[in-house]
């Protein structure tokens, strides 16, 4: 993020000493992106950030995926990967999370969690977490936040940080759907000054973006300051995946800072604060965009007064993004488009490049002189092919492909 923050004690002028109460030095760190030439914040910590005593490997959970071929529309359910509170016992959002789809540019998992995560930083690129339910806080080293339905959580690379489920309002378990970039992730350039402060025609701007609580941690630590602490690392390999993991040791308890500053640094977004831009005829998918990354977008489809020219068809026409794979999670509402396709809560639907798609048979026509879109959906077009991780594998139903042809269900049919 390119507008600027600064919590907790740093020193008048950057690269100085920064004193301890008891005459000691805080220790500087620069956390920077493309090499020192893009955003940055620093930190200023009470131990030293390079200081590891151990490190084993950590064992990922199969990050294996399998091409979509033949060639296949597919519909996704994802509550069904965690069917019952059973299935959900012990489960954390860093540990626990199942791979859905991915390429070497995104991959797409989920998980429903009860248990406190470890403490975790994603070596390999940002991760956008969206909260589907459920409450959580988020413990960084920028300092905490409090997540729940509806929240975009976007995380800078390396930054350590763990989740800790809380009782949410609306009594479910905390459902994440977790976007995780080989690359940065930010607002989308267009909507950005030169300087990079959110434009008047951006549907949403900093005030609806939430930075840390301005409690940093390493108040809070007390007597675990000195106590060795494990940090899960995601980091760049030479697998299939491309991604291996590592767990380090550090001496000291990692959220250990007392003060940072700069531009860079995980911030909060809620899809309630995303102003929806509407149109007389149907408006295109890069209205509802909300974040960018390296060969890929996330949109959003939020509730919204919908197309109002006197002859329009306010569902989408037919369309072949030819240049993308389109992955829409359906989180809320009466998905309009999509009726009779068994699509519900929860599911994702994978919409191909090189397949034309659109509304199922009907919907067309019952859209017509609609005014009002209820529905909530979080979409990722990727601009290189999506393959199916395990648990893409484990809940495609099977049938969505024939879902156009009139209920015809098989193969071939
Ligand atoms: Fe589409």
């Amino acid at each position: 993020m390119a507008h600027y923050q600064r919590i907790g004690h740093v020193p008048p002028k950057r690269h100085t000493q920064h004193r301890t109460p008891e005459g000691g030095l805080f220790h500087e760190e620069l956390m920077g992106e493309e090499g020192f030439s893009s955003d940055s914040s620093l930190l200023y910590h009470r131990g030293l950030p390079s200081a590891i005593t151990h490190a084993r490997t950590w064992g990922l959970p199969d990050l294996s995926t399998t091409p979509n071929h033949p060639l296949l529309p597919r519909h996704l359910a994802l509550h069904d990967l965690f069917p019952d509170a059973e299935s959900v016992r012990g489960v954390d959002v860093v540990t626990g999370r199942r791979l859905v789809l991915a390429n070497g540019d995104v991959r797409i998992s989920y998980v429903v969690a009860d248990s406190p995560s470890p403490f975790y930083r994603n070596g390999i690129g940002d991760e956008c977490i969206f909260v589907e339910r459920g409450a959580a806080r988020v413990e960084t080293v920028f300092g905490a936040f409090d997540v729940a339905r509806g929240d975009y959580l976007v995380i800078p690379r390396a930054t350590t940080h763990r989740w800790l489920p809380q009782a949410s309002p609306d009594g479910e378990p905390l459902r994440a759907y977790c976007i995780e970039a080989s690359s940065h992730i930010s607002p989308p350039k267009r909507y950005l000054s030169r300087y990079g402060q959110l434009l008047e025609h951006a549907p949403y701007c900093e005030r609806d973006l939430r930075v840390p609580t301005s409690t940093l941690l390493a108040e809070d630590v007390g007597a675990s300051a000195d106590e060795p602490t494990e940090v899960y690392l995601k980091h760049r390999g030479n697998g299939p995946s491309g991604v291996v993991g590592t767990v380090h040791t550090h001496p000291y308890h990692p959220l250990d800072v007392v003060g940072w500053d700069g531009c860079l640094y995980p911030y909060a977004f809620n899809v309630a604060d995303f102003e929806p831009i509407t149109g007389r005829v149907h408006q295109p998918p890069p209205v509802h965009q909300v974040f960018e990354g390296a060969n890929f977008v996330i949109c959003n489809f939020v509730p919204r007064k919908v197309d109002y020219h006197p002859l329009s068809i306010p569902v989408p026409y037919y369309h072949s993004n030819v240049d993308s794979d389109e992955v829409m999670f359906y989180v809320d509402g009466d998905y309009e488009a999509r009726k009779g396709s068994g699509i519900g809560r929860g599911s994702v639907s994978l919409h191909p490049g090189g397949h034309a798609h659109g509304p199922q048979p009907g919907a067309y026509e019952r859209s017509i002189g609609v005014d009002y879109f209820d529905e909530l959906a979080v979409m990722v077009d990727t601009f290189r092919p999506l393959e199916l991780g395990e648990a893409g594998r484990a809940v495609d139903d099977g049938r969505y492909a024939w879902s156009w042809v009139g209920g015809r269900t098989e193969p071939g049919a």
